[in-house]
């Protein structure tokens, strides 16, 4: 089988992710029956994080305990990687003793030059550019609510930051629209994004603006993990980019309102939109255990029909 790695969201094609969509699908409901699955018997992951993790660390070591496999947590404190060990030579040792991979991580160069040295799949569990497996879960989580997100309008409210490029790439693959509206200086730098255009992007001054008509809303924190030295300045210049039930009112009436969390209750989402009724975040969250499994099983075994 052709090495594939999950380094951005465009690695994987239309086809393969509405097949990867279908796969949570049916990998969920058999979970949900509480029907066993060990697809990935004596398969082994190692998860390295650079930076904190509740969510991905949980959905990656669970998804591979439940589908048979394990999975082996290592922190860059803890590492020789912690200690300037060349990551080209971290990813030639690590890929010989497990089967898959999943780093997080700062410079998406870095996630890059571990992929190129590794003989085995590398999955993006988040980067200061892209954060792929969350968008995995967020698409699936609308489509199990409203169907095909093809055409549909997402709104992005807040930090172009490594979930809003990832959003702006899956537009172009999967041919829906993104609204964006960040404050003046935080503005979408397509080339970070890895853009190829901009025909499935437009950004609005005003926040309000980038909402009305929204299916979909989406915001963020404000300071990203590894900016935290901007965090005074970013509280002031992002005060007024807070979703709130006033942007959640000009979006469509059945809207879904979504954040990958952690959320900062007060600052980028008020407590009655992300704990009110047009909320999925729990699902969403979920949705990371469901899509994932299915992503390593499609790195692993290719596409299946069990
Ligand atoms: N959403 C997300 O990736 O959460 P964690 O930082 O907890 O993994
Ligand atoms: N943009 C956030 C996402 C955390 C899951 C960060 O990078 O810190």
């Amino acid at each position: 089988m052709m090495l594939r790695h999950f380094l951005q969201f465009k690695d994987l094609s239309r086809d393969e992710l509405l097949y990867l969509f279908e796969r949570s699908r049916v990998i969920k409901s058999r979970f949900k029956r509480y029907q066993p699955y060990h697809p990935l018997t004596d398969r082994t992951l190692a998860m390295i994080f650079e930076k904190s993790s509740t969510r991905t660390r949980l959905s990656f070591e669970a998804g591979m305990h439940q589908l048979g496999g394990s999975a082996i947590y290592l922190n860059t404190r803890d590492t020789q990687l912690g200690r300037g060990e060349p990551v080209e030579d971290a990813g030639e040792v690590i890929s010989r003793m497990v089967d898959i991979v999943m780093i997080r991580t700062f410079e998406q160069e870095i996630i890059e030059r571990f992929a190129a040295h590794s003989r085995v799949p590398v999955i993006n569990g988040l980067t200061n550019e892209y954060h792929p497996c969350q968008i995995l879960a967020d698409i699936f989580t609308f489509i199990e609510h409203h169907g095909s997100i093809q055409g549909k309008t997402v709104s992005w409210i807040g930090d172009s930051n490594n979930m809003c490029n990832t959003w702006l790439q899956a537009a172009e693959v999967l041919d829906f629209n993104v609204h964006v509206s960040t404050p003046p200086g935080y503005e979408v730098e397509p080339e970070r994004a890895g853009l190829y255009g901009t025909d499935h992007f437009e950004s609005f001054a005003d926040p309000m603006d980038a909402c009305r008509g929204a299916d979909l809303v989406t915001t963020d924190v404000w300071t990203s993990m590894g900016w935290e030295a901007e965090n005074d300045e970013r509280l002031k210049d992002f005060a007024d980019w807070q979703v709130d039930a006033e942007m959640m009112g000009v979006a469509k009436s059945d809207a879904v309102f979504m954040h990958c969390l952690p959320a900062h209750r007060g600052e980028e989402v008020t407590a009655d939109v992300i704990d009110g009724p047009q909320s999925v975040v729990w699902d969403e969250a979920e949705n990371r255990l469901h899509v994932q499994k299915a992503l390593m099983e499609f790195l692993l075994l290719g596409k299946v029909e069990s």
